[in-house]
This record gives C-alpha cells, structure tokens and sequence, in this order.
C-alpha cells in the first residue's frame, strides 16, 4: 500500500478546503507540504454550485447597515440556536473575505460606481450578498483553483476517496483513501488535517446537491469517536425545480420575483407580510407546504409532487439576463420555460445540513479536555454553530471562507509540531481498512445498493421532511435500523478496481445511512419546533427545556447523546416575527 507523508493534508475541496489549503501554504511561507485530497475532481466539488452570493457588511453605514446588524439577522434567522460568539467572528471576517476573493480574481458583479452590488436575501434586513451574477460559487472556486496552482508546495489528489481516519487515542495520525483511477487503496500520513467535506443532503432523494454530497467526512468523524452537533436541522430551500430538485437561487427572489400559489395570490402575506418572499427559508418552506397541503398548490402530474409557482415575469428581461442568467438557461434546458414569460414550478428540497461535526470557536472539535488533537473541520461538515437552526442564506460562503481560513492558519502553525511517526499500529490500522475496502469488493450478497439507496431516499423525503411528528420519525427510526441491518448483504456487481464507481457508492450508502440513523434520533429526541425542525406533536419553540445544543458520539452501547448550552452574548431569544 502506497504512504503519502504530509505537513498537513486538507480532506475535501471546496470553497472551505481549499482556502485552508491556501492560506496554510501562506502562512508557512509556502513551505509546509501540504495535501489536498478530493473525491472528484476538484473543480467538481459541490461549492461550484452556489449560486446567489456570499454574506458581509462589505460598505458599513451603506444602507443603515453594520456588523452588529448582520449579527442580530443571522442569529434571529437561526431561531436563536446559533451560538452568538461565532455569529459575531463570521460577521467581522466576512467582508474581509469578500476582499480576498477579489484579490484572487472573481469577477463580482459591480454597481456603476464601480462598488460591488450586493443584492437582497431572506432574513436579512438590507442587501448584503456579494454576488457574481448568479455562479458565485463557481467563480470563487475557479480564482481559489487558479491560485492553488502556482503553490509547489501544495499537491492535489483528485478522485481519492477517503474511507476511515486513523487515529492515536485522540490524536490524528491520517487517514485511508481509495484512489478510483487505480483502484490502489493509499494511507495519508500526517498529524495535521482539516477535514472540509461538505454536508450530506444526499440523504434526501428530493435536494438541491449534487450526487457527491454523502456527508463521508462527517460519517468518518463520527467512527473515529469525534462528536456530531445538532443534525436533526436539515435545511429545505423553498425553491427547488420540479421535478430535479435544481437550485433555484433565492437571488431570484431577491431581485424581485414573487410566489404565488394556484389562485395566483402572493401567499406569503399570509405567513410573514414584512418580508413576503424574502421571509427566512424555514419559514417560506413551511409557507409553501401549508399551502399545498390546504389545497392551494399545483400537482405535478408525471410524479404527483406538490408544487407552486416562482413568478420571475414582472422583472425587466434585461435583469434577469444580467443577473439571474443562470436560471434562465436552466428552465429553459430543463422544462423548456422561459422565465421572463412563464412560471417556474418550485417546492422545497433538502439543500444544507446546519449540523455537523461538533467544533469550537476555532474549527477543533470537542471541547474543554476532550478537544481531538491535530484536527479541525470547516465549511458545512462542521457545526460551530453559526446557523443554529436555520441559516439565512449566503451565509455559508462566509462561514465556509472565514473558517477556511482561521483553520488553515492555525493548522499551518501548529503543523511542524504535529509529525507523527509510522508505528507498527498505524500501518496495521491502514492494513486493516484495506482489506475492509477489497473484502467489500469481492464479496457476494444479495442486496442491491442502489434499492437500499431509493428506500432511505424515501423514508428521508416523507418522515424527516418539512413538517415531522413523533410517530413518522418512529418509523424512519425503524426503517433505517432495518436497512443498517440489511446493509451486510449489499453486493458490489463491479468486480473491477480501475475507475470502480460501484463500489464506491456503496461505501456512500454506509455514511449516508450512518448520518440517516443520527439525524433521525436526535430529531427524535427534540421535543420542540425550532427553526428547520418541526414537529406537530410539539408546535412551538420551547427556550426553558430546548435552548442547547444535541451532541452525538459513538460509544460501545451505539449513539451516546449529551446536550450544550448554547452560547449567548448580546442578544436574548424572543419571538421570531416577519
Ligand atoms: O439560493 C441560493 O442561491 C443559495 C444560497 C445559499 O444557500 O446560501
């Protein structure tokens, strides 16, 4: 088995991963080695899909906006489960990010003035989302990649999919990847990882993310004994195609289009008459599903879906070829709508996961004496917790750059301390994963993957959705604990190592049902409704038993679950009103 020995190896590649990665190699003068390991390639990675822009008070006083504004929306929008001390370091980084990504070349979309054009988003009080056009994430991940490949010291493996940590007590010693072009299993060594791998809303078969976005950072931290925060809150954007469940960016909201449902009425009048439209997501999914339910929506008739409509046709066409053009190729592509005169059917879709792996101010995870050594998480698999129970949107590229960054920096620091030696336990530990990878290859079975696959997608989309009760996240307990039984079974038909996507997704389907079965007990066990999490048997916020944070781990007996309070500094809970 091939060993890569590294400084420091970034495990993921997007927008959080790779600004670890540059500005780790910054700060050592560029002299750290340094790994980025991908799954795909990294230009693949999911971030190259966002679409409406990035958060921060770029032009303070501009708009009656500050820092302090952007704090209070963010920590109202997270229905006040985001810990406050982390809202007000994402508040303060995020302009400064802005800045850097214009350093490194993306091109934002800019006022005449030459400023950047920050436009309107759900929950935020003024414009202030950065935006290029609406491929923000693509065009930040394109000046990420371009700057990424004039550092030497830094190497990138693309299509390595990782499989297990290794670790030493709590310390980190690396980690085993499968390379999918050779079909070699390779260990990285290095006592220095900052883990960047996305979420996992591909536990849903109806969302917006792309097919990569299995949680596999998230499942192999939870194995390896890191402790998981807050992963019953699922995030469902209001606007997702039918029936693809394509990202309809909420830009197109911000630029002015409206919801209407089968009457042609602007219902979000009814739900939140101050913002309309731009009413935080939890609130305009829950909007748009009480409408379907009472009737007042549309059926999609190839799949029965509920929908309603995104109503784009009052905006200047001019505006929508500026600044949503995206959007415009991609009904058009998709159904053949051209949304300067026809509707777009939209729903809500599974879009980001706000918990994660459980980390501190500063991207370790743990806390107190049981902080993990040598290892930390950014971007959407990590819970700092900033977005709490619902995040305002464009807030994630912010959390994504800032903590990128802080990680990298500290990892880089603290990497020359941190090189740990190749002991007969490590190696067997790599030995070990090895051979799990090519007995899971060369075994026989009798369950199909990809029908396992399509019935947690179902238990997901009906139990663990918009709305949720006791009694339908009882079931989707029981179902997946039976599919987690029957997961034994599950054959690879691909008996080939070059390029085996099969097999692959099979090791996708363990994560992705180890994340269902964590999601769905801590959804379980939170007897409230609060922000994305919704239940009918407890319909309202409950801040005297709820207001903590739910902490999984593994431990011998299954899933040992502990709560933390959340951290409060300037702003108490009150009653959420739009
Ligand atoms: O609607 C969007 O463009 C999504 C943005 C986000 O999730 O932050």
């Amino acid at each position: 088995m091939e060993l890569l020995d590294y400084d420091m190896v970034v495990l993921g590649s997007g927008i959080a991963g790779l600004t670890a990665a540059i500005h780790a190699s910054r700060e050592s003068g560029h002299r750290l080695s340094i790994a980025v390991v991908s799954k795909l390639h990294i230009m693949r990675s999911h971030s190259v899909a966002a679409e409406g822009g990035i958060s921060g008070v770029l032009y303070s006083g501009l708009d009656n906006d500050n820092e302090k504004l952007h704090a209070y929306d963010t920590i109202k929008g997270s229905d006040y489960l985001a810990d406050q001390d982390a809202v007000e370091v994402l508040v303060k980084g995020a302009p400064d990010e802005i800045k850097f990504f214009d350093h490194i070349g993306v091109p934002w979309s800019r006022r005449d003035d030459g400023r950047i054009s920050q436009r309107a988003f759900g929950g935020m009080s003024v414009p202030r989302t950065a935006f290029a056009a609406d491929k923000t994430g693509f065009f930040m991940m394109r000046a990420l990649y371009d700057e990424l490949l004039r550092y030497k010291n830094v190497d990138v493996f693309n299509e390595h999919f990782a499989t297990e940590f290794i670790m030493d007590g709590k310390r980190i010693s690396g980690f085993v990847a499968l390379d999918m072009q050779s079909g070699e299993v390779k260990v990285f060594k290095s006592g220095s990882v900052i883990i960047a791998t996305g979420g996992f809303s591909r536990i849903y078969g109806f969302t917006t993310n792309s097919y990569s976005n299995t949680g596999d950072g998230t499942a192999m931290a939870y194995r390896a004994g890191m402790p998981l925060k807050d992963m019953e809150f699922v995030q469902f954007h209001p606007t997702a195609l039918i029936p693809s469940g394509i990202l309809i960016t909420e830009a197109a909201r911000g630029e002015g289009a409206y919801l209407r449902n089968k009457n042609g009425e602007r219902f979000m009048k009814r739900y939140a008459e101050s913002k309309m439209e731009l009413a935080p997501r939890d609130i305009v999914s829950r909007s748009i599903i009480s409408e379907i339910r009472a009737g007042r929506g549309f059926e999609d008739k190839g799949t029965g879906m509920g929908y309603i409509h995104l109503d784009l046709m009052h905006l200047d066409s001019k505006k929508i070829d500026e600044r949503l053009p995206m959007i415009k190729e991609m009904t058009i592509k998709m159904l053949n709508i051209d949304p300067s005169v026809e509707s777009i059917p939209v729903r809500p879709a599974a879009h980001f996961t706000m918990g994660g792996i459980d980390t501190d101010i500063k991207g370790r995870i743990g806390s107190g004496k049981s902080v993990f050594s040598g290892v930390w998480a950014a971007g959407e698999c990590a819970c700092v917790s900033v977005h709490g129970a619902n995040r305002l949107g464009s807030n994630s590229l912010s959390q994504c750059s800032v903590w990128g960054r802080s990680t990298g920096i500290e990892a880089a620091r603290t990497a020359g301390n941190r090189r740990t030696k190749k002991t007969r336990k490590f190696l067997n530990a790599a030995e070990k994963e090895e051979k799990k990878i090519y007995d899971m290859l060369e075994k026989e079975g009798n369950l199909n993957p990809y029908e396992l696959r399509d019935s947690l997608h179902d238990i997901m989309n009906s139990e663990l959705y918009v709305y949720r009760s006791i009694k339908g996240m009882k079931n989707a307990k029981k179902r997946i604990s039976s599919l987690l039984k029957e997961f034994p079974d599950i054959y690879v038909a691909d008996k080939g190592r070059v390029y085996n996507t099969n097999l692959r997704d099979v090791l996708e389907i363990k994560n992705m049902l180890d994340l269902s079965a964590i999601a769905v007990e801590s959804a379980l066990r939170r007897h409230e409704s609060r922000g994305a999490h919704v239940v009918a048997e407890y319909p309202k916020r409950d801040d005297k038993k709820w207001l903590k944070h739910t902490i999984i781990s593994k431990s011998l007996g299954g899933m040992r679950i502990a709560y933390a309070p959340v951290k409060l500094t300037k702003w108490q809970p009150e009653e959420r009103k739009y």
